[in-house]
């Protein structure tokens, strides 16, 4: 007998601010890779890159606003971070999964609930990301943006040298991240599970 049902996980101020940061993270990267390559890429000219990169840019670094203020002020940026007692046998647990009983078709160790949404690596993943490499990716952004009037903390970072290659380096890391993602995306019960899940708020518990 299939034993499911549904239950909300993901409230309206996530899905928003998740899929306005997809595209917006798509757009940075696409405009991006024109910018660096520009004598590969041809999207668009070097000046409607730069400007559009520069705005979405901006629409990125609002949108995480919304990210910090719904989890901080609800609480609920609890579910980014793991419990130390059952963070190892938690990880062992799904690498297991995901390296070989998915495979064999066995259940997800992981049972998803509104305060318990993320399994451990999804935590590790998501709190790096979150709290590390998107802060970094707007804060050297912002500082590339104008370099003559940030030159202070431009020069408190290391140099222009050093913030364009943390720049570039997380570029390559989120073009990377964004397929990856998108695939892991595809292994809920049904491939398309998890991402009606995004747009409905709701997900099938079995
Ligand atoms: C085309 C690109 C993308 C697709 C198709 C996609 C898809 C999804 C889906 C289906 C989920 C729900 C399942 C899960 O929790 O893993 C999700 C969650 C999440 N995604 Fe994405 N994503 C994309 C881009 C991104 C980008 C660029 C970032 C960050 C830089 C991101 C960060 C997250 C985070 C942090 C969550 C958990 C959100 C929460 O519930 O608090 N995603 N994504």
């Amino acid at each position: 007998m299939d034993n499911k049902k549904l239950i909300y996980i993901h409230p309206l101020p996530v899905r928003i601010w998740h899929w306005i940061n997809a595209v917006g993270m798509v757009m940075l990267v696409v405009t991006g890779l024109q910018i660096r390559f520009a004598d590969i890429v041809s999207l668009f000219t070097l000046e409607e890159a730069i400007t559009l990169h520069n705005y979405i840019g901006f629409v990125v670094i609002g949108n995480y606003g919304l990210w910090v203020a719904f989890y901080f002020g609800t609480g609920k940026i609890k579910i980014y971070f793991p419990t130390p007692k059952t963070f190892l046998p938690n990880t062992i647990k799904q690498m297991k999964y995901y390296g070989v009983d998915i495979f064999k078709g066995d259940p997800n160790p992981h049972h998803m609930t509104p305060d318990n949404k993320f399994n451990s690596l999804q935590q590790q993943a998501y709190v790096g990301l979150m709290f590390i490499f998107m802060p970094l990716q707007m804060i050297t952004g912002l500082l590339l943006w104008r370099v003559n009037d940030f030159e202070k903390y431009i020069n408190m970072l290391g140099g222009i040298k050093i913030v364009d290659t943390i720049h570039v380096l997380l570029f390559f890391f989120f073009s990377i991240f964004i397929v990856v993602h998108s695939y892991l995306a595809t292994l809920g019960h049904t491939p398309l599970a998890h991402f009606k899940a995004m747009f409905t708020g709701f997900e099938e518990s079995h």
